[in-house]
This record gives structure tokens, C-alpha cells and sequence, in this order.
């Protein structure tokens, strides 16, 4: 059993930060972040709380899936980035839909939580217990626990939201979910809620970073190499499964981190880039707001057509990755 998706929507803050924007005041600039990453501006969200940008695309999500907000029997919010420890995303965003038949829960698994949680939407719809249409939406304010001080971290990531309302349908349909915790520590951001009397770096060695607390950390090198491997290793998995191959695909939508990363896996899987939906130029990288971010511009711009069969790649802090093939 696959899924229909019935309608898609984005929200991202009007704030831009450009290249040339960190120069004033960390040592880089454009034409490093260009040829390293292929990013050349960001958002940043200002006021707007995480929950305010998911609730934003959940609402356009809403609209173009001629879905009322009472329909709607799930929410799942992905997110790295939540406002609160409790309550969740989801349930903000329930409160702010008014979708009042929903359960509603969070779900982490860092920029690979939209393609965890399509695939968990995806079974909520096949156990046959009711379940009709579950909005699935990914939102981030990565510029909220960025350490702007670190130029090899600051310059990749920006913050906005995406969502989509799905239904259960017979179109095709693989999904392959893994991850690796041995790699955890290479990407992380430490809770605030640490016992203050604990210091980190002295009293209990867990193998993480004693950087700031709460800021981001990345050994940019380490999360490379898996990146390159973990993106089509995440196709292949999911292809497998059905038999089906990357000749067959008409929309490669991989997590946007580094172009360099999506270059390597494509001539990797030997498929061209015209296939691969590219988003991170504008946006950076969002963490798991940044697969349905691509996958709505895609379907904007008119590139996504019903019926195509696309391949979703998720890669990131776990260190988790995962593929979900499916027709549009
Ligand atoms: O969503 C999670 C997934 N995250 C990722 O996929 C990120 C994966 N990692 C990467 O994309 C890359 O490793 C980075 C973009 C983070 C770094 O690129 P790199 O080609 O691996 O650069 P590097 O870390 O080897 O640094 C090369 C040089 C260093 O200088 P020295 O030691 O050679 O003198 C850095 O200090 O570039 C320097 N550098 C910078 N220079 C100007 C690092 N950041 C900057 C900067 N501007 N922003």
C-alpha cells in the first residue's frame, strides 16, 4: 500500500542572510561558501517561532488538498529544532489549524525526520483503524542553536517549514529507514537542561563535544563521508525492495546539504543532475524541512507532475538516513 499525496505547502521567513552577510563577522566569503557547499543565501527567522512557520505551511498543505482541518485524524511534526521540550510541534500546530480529530506527536529524526515521518504516516494509514489523512510537517529554526562563531557550521543551515496532507492509495510505493548511532556524536546539539552542577567536559565524558551547550556542533569531514555513501545507499535499499531503478525515476528530492554531496551520490547512482531537485542555493540547508521544501517547489514550479515516481533521500544527525520511492 503507498500514499497519495493530496496537497503540499512551504513557509520560510522573509529574512535573508547572504554570503556576504557572515563576513561581517566571521572569516569567509562568497566565493568559498559558493564552491564548497552551492549555497548562497539563507532564511532566518526572526520572531517567528518554529511551530508559527510549521503552522504556516501546514495551512497551505491544507488548502491545496481541499482538506479541512477537522479531517485531518494525525499530525506528525518533525523537528530538531522545537520550541518547547513539551508540549510538542504537533500539538501547537493542532491548536493553531483547529484541527480538532487529530492526535498529534513530534517526531526526531534530524534531516532525515521527513522521510521518517512520510514513512510512519504511511503505516498509521495501513493498520485500517480509521485513519483517513495525516499531515506530516517539517519545521526548523536551525538559527536558533547555530554557534556563529563556527565558519565550517554557520554557513550551511537556514530555518523554514513545508508539510503535506496524505491519504492512503495503491500507487507504488518502498521506504528503507536506517541509522547508524555509532556516528552520533558527529553532529549534535547539546540540550540546555543539563544539571548545572555537571560540567560536561569533566565530570562525565560521553564521547560528545564540550562545545557551548546547545549550540550546533558537525565534524564537517566525518558527516561528508557518510553523507556520500548514505544517499544512495538509501535509494538502492529502497529500490531494491521493489525492484525498480534510478532510470526509472523521474525526481531525485535528496536532503539539501552540500551540492558537492548531491553531485557525488548522482554520479554514484549514474544518474544525471537535470533529475535531482535543487533547492539548497536559496534556502541552505534546513534540516528535515529541507526535502519537502524541494518536493513543494518542484510541484510549483511545475517540474512534478502526477503521476512521476520520485525518490525522497534523507541523510543527517544519528546519524539516520533513509529513501521512500514513490509515485507523485
Ligand atoms: O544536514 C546534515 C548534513 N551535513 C552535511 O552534510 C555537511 C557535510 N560536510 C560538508 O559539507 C563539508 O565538510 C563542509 C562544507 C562543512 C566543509 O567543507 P570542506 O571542503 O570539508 O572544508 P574543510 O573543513 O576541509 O576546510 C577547508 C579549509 C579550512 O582551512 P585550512 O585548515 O585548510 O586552512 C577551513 O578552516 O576551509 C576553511 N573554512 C572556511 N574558509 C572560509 C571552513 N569554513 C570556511 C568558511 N569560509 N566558511
Amino acid at each position: 500500500m503507498g500514499i497519495e499525496i493530496l496537497g503540499t505547502g512551504s513557509y520560510v521567513p522573509e529574512q535573508k542572510l547572504t554570503n556576504d552577510d557572515f563576513t561581517k563577522f566571521i572569516d569567509t566569503n562568497d566565493e568559498w561558501i559558493r564552491t564548497r557547499t552551492g549555497i548562497t543565501e539563507r532564511r532566518m527567522a526572526g520572531w517567528e517561532p518554529t511551530w508559527y512557520m510549521g503552522a504556516k505551511a501546514s495551512a497551505q498543505a491544507l488548502e491545496r488538498a481541499g482538506i479541512s482541518a477537522e479531517k485531518i485524524d494525525l499530525i506528525i511534526s518533525c523537528t530538531a529544532t522545537a520550541d518547547f521540550h513539551t508540549p510538542s510541534m504537533a500539538s501547537v500546530i493542532q491548536r493553531e489549524l483547529g484541527a480538532v480529530n487529530a492526535a498529534a506527536f513530534d517526531l526526531n529524526a534530524a534531516c532525515s525526520g521527513f522521510v521518517y515521518a512520510l514513512d510512519v504516516a504511511r503505516r498509521f494509514l495501513q493498520t485500517g483503524d480509521g485513519m483517513e489523512h495525516i499531515l506530516v510537517v517539517a519545521n526548523e529554526s536551525l538559527s536558533r542553536f547555530l554557534d556563529f562563531e563556527d565558519r565550517g557550521s554557520c554557513i550551511l543551515f537556514g530555518d523554514g517549514a513545508s508539510a503535506a496532507v496524505v491519504t492512503k492509495s495503491d500507487k507504488l510505493y518502498s521506504s528503507h529507514l536506517a541509522s547508524d548511532g555509532t556516528g552520533a556524536q558527529y553532529l549534535c546539539a547539546r540540550s540546555l537542561q543539563v544539571a548545572p552542577e555537571v560540567k560536561v567536559e569533566t565530570d562525565f565524558n560521553d564521547g560528545f563535544t564540550d562545545k557551548p551547550l546547545h549550540k550546533l556542533y558537525q565534524d564537517g569531514k566525518e558527516v561528508y563521508k557518510f553523507a556520500t555513501k548514505a544517499l544512495p545507499k538509501s535509494f538502492e535499499l529502497a529500490a531494491a525492495k521493489i525492484g525498480i531503478t534510478k532510470d526509472e525515476i523521474d525526481w531525485f528530492i535528496p536532503h539539501q546539504a552540500n551540492i558537492r554531496i548531491i553531485e557525488t551520490a548522482a554520479k554514484h547512482l549514474g544518474a544525471p543532475m537535470e533529475k535531482f531537485i535543487v533547492t539548497l542555493d536559496h534556502y541552505g540547508n534546513t534540516s528535515s524541512a529541507s526535502i519537502p521544501l524541494a518536493l513543494n517547489e518542484g510541484i510549483e514550479k511545475g517540474l512534478i507532475k502526477r503521476g512521476q515516481k520520485l525518490a525522497l533521500i534523507g541523510f543527517g544527525a544519528g546519524l539516520t538516513y533513509g529513501g521512500i520511492i514513490l509515485e507523485y
